[in-house]
């Protein structure tokens, strides 16, 4: 018989990870996965949604309550336009070949973003996507399109500022709980960590107002390299962070 020793696995860092309610990712670098590989840069993006699906699965297994994933940003509009109707017809697959596999899985979809710009039909398609959705009870899947932080804070701005001029809001009754119902995330906490792939290390307008007291891990992979041990990874660096929000002791916000 073999004496050889048993392996053993040390588990104590799994056991000790800790599980943000909201995730938010940033996913970069489908263009440099692509062109690292010779192929085009929407084979990267398709790539891209294929890495989406495993972090859909990974939110839902790990008890990841909310997750918001940036997809396209309102200054991704100076692309050239073969890409933008690319990535427009990506979220119309998304849809139609995920949206039933979403809803088994008890997912909530939320779409986040300027309406104003898109074409009605795939206005439609959200406004379907998101009622078809709405009374699921397990992760919700918050898509960033045709987002930007800027755009979100000024558009709330506008919701408080009719608000005032018809006389259904005083001014010093504005408050940091008027901006936030008035924010296309209201209802949704704050993300306690943010992700974000490709070694770029910027918040490029995502979530301005709601990152406040983020902590933000940025990994080396391109987003269709981002996996289930990228995942393990960042949590156990969130795990270890010590979040003060401006005080001396960590505390649940
Ligand atoms: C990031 O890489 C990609 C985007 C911002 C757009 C595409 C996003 C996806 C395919 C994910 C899922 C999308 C939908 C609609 C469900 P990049 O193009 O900025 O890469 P680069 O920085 O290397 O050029």
């Amino acid at each position: 018989m073999s004496s050889e020793p048993a392996i053993t696995i040390d588990t104590a860092p799994l056991s000790r990870l800790r599980v943000p309610v909201h995730l938010g990712v940033i996913m970069d670098g489908n263009g440099r996965w692509a062109k690292a590989r010779g192929k085009r840069r929407t084979e990267g993006h398709i790539e891209g949604v294929k890495a989406l699906r495993t972090l859909v699965e990974l939110c839902i297994n790990y008890g990841v309550r909310n997750v918001t994933v940036f997809s396209f940003s309102s200054e991704n509009w100076t692309r050239p336009r073969e890409e933008i109707t690319f990535i427009f017809n990506l979220l119309r697959r998304f849809v139609a070949s995920d949206l039933q596999k979403l809803i088994r899985n008890n997912v909530r979809v939320r779409i986040i973003g300027a309406r104003s710009g898109l074409e009605a039909s795939l206005v439609r398609l959200i406004d379907d996507v998101e009622a078809k959705t709405a009374i699921n009870t397990g992760l919700t899947l918050i898509v960033a399109f045709n987002y930007g932080g800027k755009a979100e804070i000024t558009d709330a701005t506008r919701l408080i500022a009719r608000e005032v001029a018809a006389g259904r809001l005083h001014p010093d009754d504005i408050t940091e709980a008027t901006i936030e119902r008035s924010l296309y995330t209201h209802g949704i906490p704050d993300p306690e960590l943010i992700i974000r792939t490709s070694g770029e290390q910027r918040i490029s307008n995502f979530l301005l107002w709601q990152a406040a007291y983020s902590e933000f891990v940025f990994v080396e992979e391109n987003w269709p390299d981002f996996d289930e041990a990228s995942f393990l990874r960042v949590l156990q660096t969130f795990s270890l962070r010590d979040r003060r929000f401006g005080g001396v002791e960590a505390k649940l916000p």
